[in-house]
């Protein structure tokens, strides 16, 4: 039986470390980090989502603004927004859920944000940081699945990594990160040949397609960690259930570790919004972490 990775628990803690080292920020320098997050249209899920993040950042003592936009706002429009935001010195992060309603485009949004407020780390400058080892704001779930790794492994020097999934938002992070901690990564996707025996040979294998249990046991090595981050909707004996991109049941009896879901890496990914919303005020006061 696998070790469960308790996603819940370490983002607990990290939430209450954030919530203590804002505190100081504001004891010590008189400043409350300040977050917005912009809500493009009405996507259900993305609606929920924004409300953990509201929710998360008034539990680590972090002020959130909320800008809800209707689904037919133009590009001018939130460019607008953005470049308010940008130069407001009360905002230190910003983020614009994603995805974006069809007419507006994603890159040009992203590339609008100030790098030193881009709490997503998805700005070019931050993305091409992380590529290139350098400095910068991380995304959020890489960001989460790699701090939930290093409690379960400590150093992950040499392990092989597959990641199935080549999102800018998840996959080519991962795969960055896991790099930068010395393991031999492969970035899986849906073209990838043979993907079951791929799989099959890594220590860690990271799911993040979007595809509803798609990882059974026979893509598991015996005693492999597991990190599913996957969130998707299926009806079960006529009910909805959240279940992740890995068949929980089945690789659970044969993985040495695995994150749930729900409880697994969600809650990382929000808890580390808030982490990286701290260091970007800290950024932006030239205060060192
Ligand atoms: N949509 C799904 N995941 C994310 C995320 O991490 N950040 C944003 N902004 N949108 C998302």
């Amino acid at each position: 039986m696998a070790k469960l990775i308790n996603g819940k628990q370490i983002s607990a803690q990290l939430l209450e470390q954030v919530s203590v080292q804002v505190q100081q920020l504001k004891d010590n320098h008189g400043v409350t980090p300040g977050l917005a997050v912009v809500l493009v249209g009405e996507d259900p899920a993305s609606q929920v989502y924004v409300r953990n993040k509201i929710h998360s950042a008034a539990e680590a003592g972090i002020r959130s603004v909320e800008h809800r936009l209707s689904a037919d706002t133009s590009q001018a429009a939130l460019d607008e927004l953005i470049d308010k935001l940008n130069r407001d010195s009360e905002i230190h992060g910003i983020l614009v859920q994603l995805p974006l309603p069809a007419h507006l485009n994603e890159d040009d949004v992203i590339a609008a944000i100030d790098p030193l407020k881009d709490v997503d780390g998805f700005h070019p400058l931050n993305s091409g940081a992380l590529a290139a080892g350098q400095s910068g704001l991380v995304p959020c779930t890489p960001l989460g699945c790699m701090i939930m790794l290093q409690q379960t492994h400590g150093d992950l020097s040499g392990m092989t990594a597959v990641v199935i999934g080549r999102s800018n938002i998840v996959g080519k992070p991962m795969a960055a990160l896991l790099l930068q901690a010395n393991c031999t990564v492969t970035i899986a996707h849906s073209r990838t040949r043979d993907l079951a025996d791929v799989c099959r040979q890594a220590d860690i294998v990271i799911a993040a397609v979007g595809r509803a249990q798609l990882v059974t046991e026979d893509w598991i090595m015996p005693g492999a960690t597991v990190i599913d981050v996957g969130i998707n909707a299926i009806e079960l004996d006529g009910r909805r259930k959240l279940v992740g991109d890995v068949d929980f049941n089945s690789v659970e009896p044969i993985a040495g570790a695995i994150t749930p879901v729900p409880g697994g890496v969600g809650p990382m990914t929000i808890a580390c919004l808030m982490k990286n919303t701290l260091s970007a005020a800290r950024m932006q006061l030239s205060i060192p972490d």
